[in-house]
């Protein structure tokens, strides 16, 4: 048996195999409500044979949007859509999970395609908001305006509300977007937050955001179902965030109910400089925090070829791999992948209008 396609269990929650559809924006909704396009590239990669397909980062709240296109769950319109979703992603033996998330002063910004900078004026920018009147800078030079205390008690009761739209979607897996230099990571990352209150400075204070906003969702977010975070688990950068803080906010975070870590790194700031991009170059942190923090981690990035994810699985460098780019490429990469790793009958990854016909 291959590790790529034992089953894995988390609370009530058991996937069919250990491929995941990392979160992806599209870009494609309607004042924050999904379309067609998102039923036909979640669902072509549930049916291509995956395990867990994540929803894009959806925003909590119009504001919290990096563009104009970008998935929302901040009213109850915006269930309905998403339901639909949910069921075709199921029917095809897949659950359905869904990150949730606040761009903070990343927000306001054109689709990557239209230019990835801020949004002028006339073309409808908005106002940002973060923890710190600081500018990301580069590409998105707009300054947010520093969050009040009244900011931060709203923020995290739009995540909480946005759960429990979330699971009236009939989303089986939540994950917060704790990463990539939006709202939450730009409290965590040094680089970022410049706040003097109990927000900001100390790691205890920086992480206090984070926390809250977890422990917030933790109380409506059903406790048979995971909870997960997608965390930059660091900046690359000196003086940033680091592997050690973030082993240390992990543990914390699983005393208070987290059921995995989904590792990511990196975009506080635009300096990318120091980052070993190679394949699978994340994988010996996520393995480290997986070991040391001993919480099930999802490790991804730059993860192309089945044997690299069999590979990283039996290493114990994650327990999920969650993969972007190769899903774009080949939406039925886990059938292809049963396939070249030797799965008996790989034809049984698909669901039978397809599996059927493929079985010689
Ligand atoms: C089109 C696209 C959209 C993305 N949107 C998100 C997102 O909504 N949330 C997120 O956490 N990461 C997002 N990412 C990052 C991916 O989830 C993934 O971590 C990254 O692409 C590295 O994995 P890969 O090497 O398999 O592509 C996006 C990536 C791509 C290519």
């Amino acid at each position: 048996m291959t590790s790529l396609f034992e089953p894995f269990r988390l609370k009530d929650v058991t996937l069919r195999n250990r491929v995941v559809v990392s979160p992806m924006c599209q870009y494609s909704s309607r004042n924050g409500y999904a379309t067609d396009w998102h039923l036909v590239h979640l669902g072509s990669m549930a049916r291509g044979g995956v395990g867990l397909a994540i929803a894009e980062a959806t925003a909590v709240s119009p504001e919290g949007r990096i563009s104009p296109g970008d998935a929302g769950l901040w009213e109850d319109g915006q269930i309905e859509p998403l339901q639909r979703i949910v069921a075709f992603v199921k029917e095809q033996g897949a659950v359905a999970g869904i990150q949730l998330a606040h761009a903070g002063r990343k927000a306001s910004a054109n689709r990557p395609w239209e230019g990835d900078d801020h949004l002028t004026q006339d073309e409808g920018a908005w106002e940002t908001l973060a923890p710190s009147a600081k500018a990301f800078g580069a590409n998105l030079p707009k300054v947010p305006r520093e969050m009040s205390k009244a900011d931060i008690e709203r923020v995290k009761g739009d995540f909480v509300a946005a759960a429990r739209r979330a699971r009236e979607a009939g989303y089986q897996w939540l994950e917060l977007h704790f990463a990539h230099g939006y709202l939450a990571h730009s409290f965590y990352s040094p680089l970022a937050n410049a706040r003097t209150d109990e927000y900001g400075g100390s790691f205890d204070n920086r992480i206090r955001f984070l926390v809250e906003t977890f422990e917030a969702v933790r109380n409506v977010w059903p406790e048979r179902l995971p909870l997960t975070i997608r965390l930059s688990i660091t900046d690359w950068v000196d003086g940033g965030v680091t592997v050690e803080e973030s082993i240390e906010l992990t543990r914390r975070l699983k005393a208070s109910g987290l059921d995995l870590l989904d590792a990511s790194h990196g975009f506080a700031v635009p300096d990318l400089s120091k980052i070993p991009w190679g394949p699978g170059f994340l994988l010996p942190h996520a393995g480290r925090i997986r070991k040391e923090a001993g919480l099930p981690v999802a490790a991804g990035w730059f993860i192309n070829e089945p044997e690299q994810a069999e590979a990283a699985l039996k290493e114990g460098q994650g327990d999920l791999i969650v993969l972007a780019h190769a899903l774009l490429d080949d939406p039925h990469w886990a059938y292809h992948a049963a396939k070249k790793l030797g799965v008996e009958q790989p034809s049984r990854v698909l669901p039978p209008p397809y599996g059927h016909w493929l079985k010689r």
